[in-house]
This record gives structure tokens, sequence and C-alpha cells, in this order.
């Protein structure tokens, strides 16, 4: 066979890699992973909104680079993204820096110094590009005003975007406005790179500062915090000559979260998006994260993994080597990573069990705010039932308990009244009211609570019918047993003094 070359026009070509789906986020976090790599231990971004003047620059202060690597630097697909590369090394398919860029503006210079070399600069101008629909750089560009500091650093690199996308600077046609939300996108950035690079920013080996900002990490599983998630053993699966470590935790409830680290910190601990969509893996690559939250498409019994609520505590941490980007799909932006099929079942496994372990936890309130201190005895017999039935479930009133019990008793032959009564109760209970507010800000009352006088004065009613059938330490025993007159043992003894 005989072949000849089809070069592709540099203009398709690089308007179909501006789409491929990075958002402002992801390409600076790009731009970060080659300054990881490259040693950096300082990120300086500024980011100012002034109209079609905006402009982004990232400067570090790493190994910086030389003529001939910049050179490659500025190329798309210079090395084999299956050659095998260090350990810390964040990239792979020699892409990034260029994809990135091009995503969010028309204009990307880079100037590089390696220690003892000078400056030296390269940078694709977009508009020329697609005017001479030819692969040109452009080099000797002219000093930006950031060059000082680059000039007084042993090395590094600085990288400036112009043009910026008018989807970032000009959302709104009032420019007020478009300012506004633009720095609400650079708020965002903040708190996806806490995230996205938080052992980094932990382990004291990055700081990032945006705009004089110096960025907080942001852990999903609180290990500074005073509260502890529970944790399942880390688990390490042998795959492909390599370890994959999985560890499961299941997060502190809500209620004592406020109550030891206070509201705001639980709200800082949902995530940069939120409880509900960081529930899910935490995917790992080299430490940085490419996956925050979701099911990586889980299933179980045909069913898909969604995030929902009863699952919120439940995060799972997942740590790969870079040498397993192929088995794990691991795609261009490196926002997304799918599980190779032989490892799915054992994530899906330990998956389940946090899921249901979490659930617990979010249940375990009650229905009726916070659970009792720890000297109360056991529930043995709760106000409410729950009854699980092929297709659903429904809530019955314990008819054991000794409130209900008692009146029955008292009624009579009336008690079929009294049951007729509690199963009008029963039938309508409005589950989906309680379960939206139990979601939204408020809590649920907690029973008596403020209402001492009375419920003393139903324990001594109950207490008098009870001694009837029972000796006076049975009746304590019962009362200190049942929901919901265990929460006040201290009033349990008062009656029964008197
Ligand atoms: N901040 C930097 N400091 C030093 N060298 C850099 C920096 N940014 C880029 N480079 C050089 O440019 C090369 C190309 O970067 P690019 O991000 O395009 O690809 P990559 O990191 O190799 O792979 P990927 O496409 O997966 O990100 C890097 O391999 C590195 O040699
Ligand atoms: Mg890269």
């Amino acid at each position: 066979m005989d072949y000849i070359t089809l070069p592709p026009s540099p203009k398709s070509t690089i308007q179909a890699l501006r789409e491929i789906g990075y958002t402002l986020k992801t390409a600076i976090a790009d731009l970060i992973d080659n300054s990881i790599t490259w040693k950096a231990k300082n990120i300086w971004i500024e980011a100012k909104w002034d109209q079609e003047n905006s402009f982004i620059s990232i400067l570090d202060d790493g190994e910086g680079m030389t003529e001939k690597v910049l050179k490659d630097a500025m190329r798309p697909g210079t090395k084999d993204p299956d050659d095998k590369r260090k350990k810390d090394d964040l990239g792979r398919y020699s892409l990034g820096l260029k994809t990135a860029s091009w995503s969010q503006a028309e204009k990307l210079f880079v100037w590089s110094k390696s220690e003892k070399d000078k400056i030296h600069s390269l940078g694709w101008d977009l508009t020329e590009v697609f005017k001479r629909d030819e692969w040109a750089v452009a080099k000797n560009l002219p000093d930006p005003d950031e060059i000082n500091k680059l000039e007084k650093q042993k090395s590094g690199t600085l990288i400036k975007w112009e043009n910026l996308k008018k989807d970032s600077v000009q959302q709104h046609q009032d420019n007020g406005r478009a300012k506004a939300l633009y720095y609400d996108l650079i708020q965002e950035l903040e708190e996806y790179l806490g995230m996205i690079f938080h052992r980094f920013i932990e382990k004291q080996k990055l700081k990032i500062i945006i705009n004089n900002n110096e960025i907080k990490a942001w852990d999903p599983f609180f290990a500074s915090t005073s509260l502890k998630p529970s944790l399942s053993p880390t688990e390490e699966i042998k795959f492909a000559g390599e370890i994959v470590r999985i560890k499961g935790y299941v997060l502190p409830h809500k209620d004592n979260f406020i109550k030891d680290e206070g509201s705001d910190a639980y709200e800082r601990a949902g995530g940069p998006n939120g409880w509900l969509s960081q529930q899910g893996f935490y995917l790992y690559r080299a430490d940085r994260l490419i996956v925050s939250g979701g099911w990586l498409d889980m299933k179980s019994g045909g069913k898909k993994f969604d995030n929902e609520p009863q699952y919120e505590l439940a995060r799972i941490s997942i740590d790969i080597p870079n040498s397993l980007d192929k088995e794990w799909s691991l795609d261009l932006k490196k926002s997304t990573a799918e599980p190779p099929l032989t490892l799915k079942n054992k994530i899906q496994d330990q998956a389940i069990k946090v899921r249901e372990d979490a659930k617990k936890a979010f249940v375990a309130r009650g229905k009726y705010g916070p659970r009792p201190g720890k000297e109360i005895q056991q529930t043995e017999e709760r106000v409410w039932n729950v009854k699980h039935h092929k297709d659903n479930i429904s809530y019955i009133i314990n008819k054991k308990h000794p409130a209900v019990n008692g009146l029955a008793s008292k009624l009579g032959v009336l008690s079929d009244e009294l049951e007729s009564t509690l199963k009008i109760i029963e039938q309508c209970v409005p589950v989906q009211q309680i379960w939206l507010d139990s979601q939204g800000e408020g809590d649920h009352q907690i029973p008596f609570a403020g209402m001492e006088k009375e419920l003393k004065k139903d324990l001594l009613e109950l207490k008098n019918c009870l001694l009837r059938k029972h000796d006076s330490a049975t009746v304590k025993k019962i009362l200190l047993g049942s929901e919901p007159y265990n929460r006040y043992p201290s009033i349990i003894d008062k009656v029964m003094e008197s």
C-alpha cells in the first residue's frame, strides 16, 4: 500500500478542540497540574475583570522550561500518552496546556525561565492562526507587567490568557452585572481548586493565591475537624501490577456537626456543590482529585445508584496511580474516569455497604429531632413501627406502647373505636411532607420540649394506670424504656417519687 499525508486544517482542528467541554475551573486546574508536576510550591493567579481587556495570569515558581522544552510544550501532542511517566506527573496527553487555554481564551502567552537561563517566550494567538490557517506560534513576545515577578525568581513559568471567552467576561449586557458574574466565577474557581488540590495544600506542598487570596483546602473527609467520620478499613486491591486503595467514610450527622462545629462549618463541610451532590466517590490520581462525588454510574439489582438525601453522609475515597490511566479511561480534561470492569464489583460492594451505613446514620436521628443522650436506656417501645410490605412501607402505631395500651384497657369495650381512630392516623401519615421538611432548614420539634408540665401530668396518669398491673420498679422500667419518655429520666424519677 502507498500512503499520502493529510494534515488537518489548524483552524478546524483548534475550533473543535476548544469545544471538548472545559470550563474555567477545569481549564485552570489543568494548568495547575503542570505547575505541580514541575515542582511549583506557589501559584499566583490574577483574574481581573476589565470588559474585553480582562485577562487571567498564572505565575508559578516551578522548575520552568528551557527554550527547547518550551517549544515542545507549545506543540499539541509531543509525547506519547502511553509513555511511562514519573509517579507524580499529573499529565498524560501532551495537550492540556493548549486545549485548556484555547477553551478559555484566544491568546495563550507563555514566558518561562529555568535555573541559570534567561526568560523564553512563545504564544498562540488564535486570530492570527485562523487568519493564516497555519500552526503559527508567536515568538519574542512583548514583556507583560508581571514579567518583573518572574525575573526575580530563580525559575518559574508565567502564563497569560487574553481575549477571554465572552461567556466568562460578558455574561450580561450591563457591565456592573457582568463584572459581578465574573467574580462569582472566580469565587467558584477558588472553591473548586481548594477541593481538587486539597491534599497538596494540606500537606503544605502547595499554596494557590488568587487575587491575593490564599485558597483554603476543602477535605471531603473532615480530617481537620474535631468530628471524625466512621471509617471502614482501607481495602487494597492488586490490579494490573499496581495497588488501588478504597476507603469508605460515613460522615457525622448534621445534628452532631452543628452542635460541635456550628452551622457555617456544616455548610462548608457539604462542599462546593453541597451535601447532595458531594456524596459518593472521590477518585484521586496521584493525590489530585479527578472525580469529586457521584456514584460512578454504579448499579445494584438493575437500579442505578443515584444521589439521594439518605446517602448524603456516604463518601468513598479511591486512590489510583497515574500508571492506570488507560484502565480507568481517564479523560483528556482529567475530570472523569470509569472503573475497569474487573474492579467494578469490588467497588460496588464497598459502595453498597457504605451507603447502607450512611443511611442508618442519617435516619438514626429519628423523626423527632436529636437522639436522647447516652445515659438513657435502650428504647423498648417506640410510638411508631415501620412495616415493610412487598411493594411499599407503612407506619403503624405501636399498640403495645404503654400510653396506647393503657388507654385501650381503660376504654374496655370502646377500645375498638380507639383502634379505628388510630387506623385513620396511620393511613394518613404525611410522609412526603415530613420528608421534605427534614431536608429543609429547620429541625423537627423534640417531643415534649418545653412542655414539662404537660409531660409530668401525662406521666402521672400513666404511672397510676400501670401500677394497677405492675409493681413500682417495673413501671419505672417501662417508662424509661418507652419513647419519648426515655428522654426525660429525671422527670420520670420525680413522678415515681410523688
Ligand atoms: N508550569 C509549567 N512548568 C514547567 N513546565 C511546564 C509547565 N506547563 C507546561 N509545561 C511543559 O509543557 C508540557 C506540555 O504540557 P501539557 O499540559 O500540554 O501536557 P502534559 O502535562 O504533558 O499532559 P496533559 O495533556 O495530560 O496535561 C509539559 O509536559 C511540560 O514539559
Ligand atoms: Mg498538563
